[in-house]
């Protein structure tokens, strides 16, 4: 039998808008039976362009403990049960999203890309401030222990010497001729292209793996970068990181093909690892001459629930910025993003 957790951990009740894809897997993971879990997850309600699409859902996903369902995302925001709002919508209304959670005072958890600019970040960060609220953009991989512990192993423990080179894919085939002209991934209306929906992968390994510090402590690169475009969106996008001490990230995503599973190589003065596997689950160190280690990150479900219970506890305990991903480290990923777009000519109309 698998316990349950204790009942006097954080606790919150989210309020989930938005019934696609990132949706689903964000509840299936919130509502595991975690022994080991550091908080409670409530699904209170669903906002959904119709309660039908709602309905359905929450059957699949929540059947335990049936939320409320509404036909509207307004409903939700002003649900006096729900504490936090979890937005799923596309990228490109991340924005009036975040900003009508938090004019209602509820805390947010919205998911990458935060938004479609570092400007429109700035504008909800100050709306947050106003209204004292948490808000976090949902980079739910820099919460995996595997990203932990290899930050430790490259910049604590120095297992590769003195890191001198990253290079770091993330690519899907996602047969985008074949998509609707009002995909996601097809429409700039929508916030579409590959550099925002998955190169942010890319990006944040390529920062993390080459500098140890985030947010403002962390050095600015300088950004060499082209993409490749359809219709107004990047269909790929490749950029080069340099910082002042000689340090390069290269960083690529693609929707035409699929990355090899070994995604990521990290190049130091005296080994590399490997990052491989899906949703980043393998490490390896080695080097020309020695024999590599394996380092295996299993985990129940998908993960997502490692920031999840990070937001709770940093609620319960009064914080409205996480440490692993503050508002500063958003800001900063957000300015790159917009300066490879410069470069490469991906616009978005708030540009
Ligand atoms: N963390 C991750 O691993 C991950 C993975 C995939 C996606 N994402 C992020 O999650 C967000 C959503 O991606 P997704 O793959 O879940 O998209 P999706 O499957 O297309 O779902 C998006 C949902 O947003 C709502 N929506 C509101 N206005 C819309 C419009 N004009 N067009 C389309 N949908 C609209 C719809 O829900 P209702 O009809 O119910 O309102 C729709 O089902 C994106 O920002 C993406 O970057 C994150």
């Amino acid at each position: 039998m698998s316990a349950m957790p204790a009942p006097d951990l954080p606790t919150l009740r989210w309020g989930i808008i938005a019934t696609g894809l990132i949706s689903s897997w964000f509840v299936k993971d919130l509502v595991l039976d975690r022994p080991d879990a550091k908080a409670r997850h409530i699904i209170k309600a669903i906002g959904s362009s119709s309660r039908e699409k709602g309905q359905v859902f929450a059957q699949q996903y929540c059947p335990q403990e049936p939320p409320s369902i509404y036909g509207s995302y307004q409903e939700v925001y002003a649900d006096p049960s729900v504490d936090i709002v979890y937005i799923g919508t596309p990228h490109a209304f991340h924005v009036r999203n975040c900003l009508d959670a938090i004019a209602h005072g509820k805390h947010v958890l919205c998911e990458k890309a935060f938004t479609l600019n570092a400007s429109q970040a700035r504008e909800v960060f100050a709306a947050a401030k106003d209204r004292g609220v948490f808000v976090m953009e949902a980079m739910w991989t820099r919460f995996f222990p595997l990203m932990r512990d290899l930050q430790v192993k490259i910049h604590e423990e120095n297992v590769i010497g003195r890191v001198q080179r990253v290079f770091c894919d993330f690519s899907l085939d996602m047969d985008i001729d074949s998509l609707p002209d009002d995909s996601r991934l097809k429409n700039p209306d929508l916030g579409a292209g590959s550099l925002l929906d998955i190169g942010i992968y890319s990006l944040t390994w390529g920062l993390l793996a080459a500098d140890p510090n985030i947010a403002s402590k962390a050095q600015m690169p300088s950004i060499l970068a082209s993409q490749k475009l359809a219709n107004g969106a990047d269909v790929a996008t490749s950029a080069i990181l340099s910082y002042p001490n000689g340090v390069q990230s290269i960083v690529t995503s693609s929707l035409s093909f699929a990355t090899a599973p070994q995604f990521c190589r990290i190049e130091g003065t005296e080994g590399f690892i490997i990052l491989e596997g899906p949703v980043h689950s393998k490490a390896r160190d080695g080097d020309a001459t020695a024999e590599a280690r394996t380092f295996i990150f299993d985990k129940p479900g998908m993960g997502f629930y490692w920031e999840a219970d990070a937001v709770a506890i940093d609620i319960s305990e009064g914080r409205t910025e996480n440490e692993i991903m503050p508002w500063g480290e958003t800001i900063r990923v957000l300015e790159i993003l917009d300066e490879v777009r410069r470069q490469g000519g991906a616009r978005y109309s708030c540009d």
